[in-house]
Formats: C-alpha cells, sequence, structure tokens
C-alpha cells in the first residue's frame, strides 16, 4: 500500500451466503469492530440482503456493495438487475467481472466492459476482477492474461470515470482453496496492473487507483500482502464471513 497515494479499500464479498436477517446480525458485529479503520470498508452481499444492509450499516462507516449489475437501464432481462436498483437502494460499490461469474455464468471480458460502463455512468464504484487461471499461470502467461483482461475490461472507459475504478487481482488458483499468492507474486501482479494502467492512461492516474489482492485473504496473511507498495487492500471472501477476521484484515490496513 502506498497511502500518500491512493486509498486501501478492504471489502467483503460474501459471495451467495446470509439471508438478510443473517446478513443484518454479522454487519451488526462487524461495524464497532471496523469503526476506527481508516481504509474503507466495504461488504459486498446478495442482492436480497442490500436493503437491509443498507439500513445496518448506517450511521457506521462501512459501504456496501452488490456483487453484479447490468449494463442496460431496464427491460427484458430476466433475473438481472440494473444500476438505478442498486443506487435507490443505496449501494456504493458492485463487485464485475469475478472469476465465479466468468467460470460458471458465461461472463466475458466484453459483457464486464459494458458493466462497468454501466455502473460507471450512475456514480457507482466498480471492483473489476481480472486474474489468470492456474494452467495459465503454469504456461507463463500470467502477464498477458491479466494485462489482456485489463484492456478488454477498461475498453471505452475515460480517464475521469477510470479514478472510480477498483481493480481486483483474484488469481483463480487461490480463490476459495486456501492456497494464497505470495506477498511477492500479488507484488508482481499488481504492478504490472499498475503498469497497463499507465500505458493505458497516465503514469498520475495509475498511481491514484487502488489495486486490491483477493484470493484466501485471511487475517494470518493479510498484513504481509498489504505490506507491499502496489497492494492497496483486498477482496476477501471466506474470512469476510466472520466478523472478527474481517476487522483483522481491515486493522492490518491500518497499519
Ligand atoms: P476467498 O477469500 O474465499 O478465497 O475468496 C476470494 C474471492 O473470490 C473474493 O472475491
Amino acid at each position: 500500500m502506498n497511502k500518500n497515494l491512493r486509498k486501501a479499500v478492504i471489502a467483503g464479498n460474501w459471495k451467495m451466503n446470509k439471508t438478510p436477517s443473517e446478513a443484518k446480525e454479522l454487519l451488526t458485529q462487524i461495524a464497532p469492530l471496523v469503526k476506527d479503520a481508516q481504509c474503507e470498508v466495504v461488504a459486498c452481499v446478495p442482492y436480497v440482503d442490500l436493503a437491509v444492509a443498507v439500513e445496518a450499516v448506517k450511521g457506521t462507516n462501512i459501504k456496501i456493495g452488490a456483487e453484479n449489475a447490468h449494463w442496460e437501464e431496464k427491460g427484458a432481462f430476466t433475473g438481472e438487475i440494473s444500476t438505478g436498483m442498486l443506487k435507490e437502494v443505496g449501494v456504493e460499490y458492485v463487485v464485475l467481472g469475478h472469476s465465479e461469474r466468468r467460470q460458471y455464468f458465461g461472463e466475458t471480458d466484453e459483457t464486464v466492459n459494458k458493466r462497468t460502463k454501466a455502473v460507471l455512468k450512475a456514480g457507482l464504484k466498480p471492483i473489476v476482477c481480472v486474474g489468470e487461471l492456474l494452467w495459465e499461470r503454469e504456461c507463463n502467461i500470467t502477464e498477458e492474461v491479466v494485462a489482456r483482461q485489463i484492456k478488454l475490461d477498461l475498453f471505452d472507459v475515460s480517464a475521469e470515470d477510470v479514478k472510480n475504478v477498483v481493480i481486483a487481482y483474484e488469481p483463480v488458483w487461490a480463490i476459495g482453496t486456501g492456497k494464497v499468492a505470495t506477498a511477492d507474486q500479488a507484488e508482481e501482479v499488481c504492478a504490472l496492473i499498475r503498469a497497463t494502467l499507465a500505458k493505458l492512461y497516465s503514469k498520475e492516474i495509475a498511481d491514484a487507483i487502488t489495486i486490491q489482492y483477493g484470493g484466501s485473504m485471511n487475517d494470518a496473511n493479510a498484513a504481509e500482502l498489504l505490506a507491499k507498495e502496489n497492494v492497496d487492500g483486498g477482496l476477501i471472501g471466506g474470512a469476510s464471513l466472520v466478523a472478527e477476521k474481517f476487522a483483522a484484515i481491515a486493522a492490518a490496513a491500518n497499519a
């Protein structure tokens, strides 16, 4: 993290966990534990939990995010949720292009790009996820894969808008596997993402963009990861469902 240049963002991605009542309970547990956090603290929760979650964090420093959003404003898209719906509920962040959506739900860089532009247009902050498969890392193409995702996912996003984008580097082999990337591996790819952003925009803009690491991040390994210059936060799955663990990660970002 380089706190002089950018703000750390610690975000939980709850995935398909917690009913509305459970969400309220977990957020009520987290709130007092993160009240002094100097980083941005975000909980990205299932759609049906959003209204309850926004209500539960009123008067706290926790922001609420969704886990996806459609690119059209409205229409015949059964099962989808628009940015306008999210905005009205009080959502501030939206996770986009998560590898689980790419793997299981046919998400492509083209649709991630459309969603990213729609989310920015609505004045929400996208957390755009990129990362290589294990096979791609073994073939030594991590650099190409991640640079390509960044270029495609951010295609046609203006220099002004990109300042509101958060990038999450999530190596797919590290998600939910307990196999965390080493701090050096995370730093190497986060630095590469920043270099790609500098080429697409400018060094100044790239320096101001928050780049998170995600993949088996927890209270035990967060400090080492966050100590790296280009790792500006975390997108946390499993450990974000346990109040004490999530709060400990936010505390590690304060250090
Ligand atoms: P885990 O922290 O459970 O590995 O999940 C990471 C992730 O996918 C966050 O988006």
